[in-house]
């Protein structure tokens, strides 16, 4: 077999690290990274990649695209899609600032105690800072299991824009967006809201809180998932290292609690990108994989 190559695409100027070495983690024989990748000046790469090797061989080249500015990502996502013609391919991953992985890993954790594949069960979700990128596809992956959920943000109109964005790519989506000006839920629909759900996830900036006490409170939900790591906790009362903490019924998951899934998703994904040539792998495929190493586990 040949070696595997994998194109390590960042927007910013120096590719990252952390995607590097879990790149080489993951199995990658030769790893090319180039930093400043824009949609513009993308083909060349792209093109580099899929005419040099033909056939079966294509499948062990593969592209990373990655990167802060997630926009800027999928930009460059669609460009190197767009470079592909017929089978002339290779299988791209995209995950800028961890965003994918880390939402497919909160909905896979969530899954783990309620039935979010049963779109009889009704379930409700709230997404605290559901505006920034994680926020942006934790909402995207619950609505597509089916969740009614909730987006809060300090502004209802930056709300508004996601759950619009996120009914183009999942239609029947059902989506409302609220206005938060603190974490302690003061406003009455959001503290309906988070009365109504079964599920919270807080996706704000790192070092925010979201929740204090008082808003927590206000909180019936079975799961309580926050992503922040850094001090203050973005929920009153979960510590980054929590997984799967039975807090009297509640079961808490922190940052940390959830990485051990991002990072067994985001090796596997790797891997899988050198089994074909024809993989795209966004959000929603790293959910699937996510959900296939669950079950591989209780097997
Ligand atoms: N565990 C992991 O492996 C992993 C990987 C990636 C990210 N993360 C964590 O996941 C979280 C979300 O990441 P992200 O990149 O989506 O975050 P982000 O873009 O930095 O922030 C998310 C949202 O937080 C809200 N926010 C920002 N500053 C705020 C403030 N001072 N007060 C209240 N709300 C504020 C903003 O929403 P509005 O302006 O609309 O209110 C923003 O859209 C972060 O804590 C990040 O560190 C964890």
């Amino acid at each position: 077999m040949p070696q595997r190559i994998l194109l390590q695409l960042d927007t910013d100027p120096q590719p990252s690290t952390f995607d590097a070495v879990v790149a080489v983690d993951a199995g990658t024989d030769v790893l090319l990274r180039h930093g400043g990748v824009t949609a513009a000046n993308v083909v060349g790469l792209v093109h580099g990649a899929m005419f040099t090797r033909g056939g079966g061989d294509l499948a062990s080249t593969a592209i990373f695209v990655g990167g802060s500015d997630v926009a800027a990502a999928e930009e460059v996502a669609a460009a190197v899609r767009k470079a592909f013609f017929g089978p002339v391919r290779v299988s791209v991953l995209l995950d800028p600032s961890g965003a994918n992985t880390t939402a497919a890993a909160a909905v896979v954790a969530a899954a783990r105690h309620l039935p979010l594949d049963d779109p009889r069960a009704g379930l409700e979700a709230v997404v605290l800072g559901g505006t920034g990128p994680v926020g942006q596809r934790v909402t995207r992956l619950l609505a597509g299991r089916g969740a009614a959920v909730t987006v809060v943000s300090r502004s209802a109109e930056r709300a508004r824009a996601v759950c619009d964005r996120v009914r183009g790519a999942v239609p029947g989506a059902s989506l409302e967006a609220l206005g938060a000006a603190g974490p302690s839920a003061t406003e009455p629909d959001v503290a309906a809201a988070l009365g109504r759900a079964a599920l919270v996830v807080a996706c704000g900036a790192a070092g925010v809180a979201l929740l204090d006490g008082a808003g927590r409170a206000a909180a019936r939900a079975r799961v309580l998932v926050d992503l922040n790591a850094v001090p203050p906790a973005g929920i009153a009362g979960i510590a980054a290292t929590d997984k799967a903490r039975d807090d009297g019924g509640t079961i808490l998951y922190g940052a940390l609690g959830v990485g051990g899934t991002k990072m067994k998703i985001h090796k596997e994904a790797i891997r899988r990108l050198f089994q074909s040539n024809q993989l795209v792998l966004d959000a929603e495929g790293l959910l699937a994989i996510g959900a296939e190493l669950e079950q591989a586990k209780g097997a």
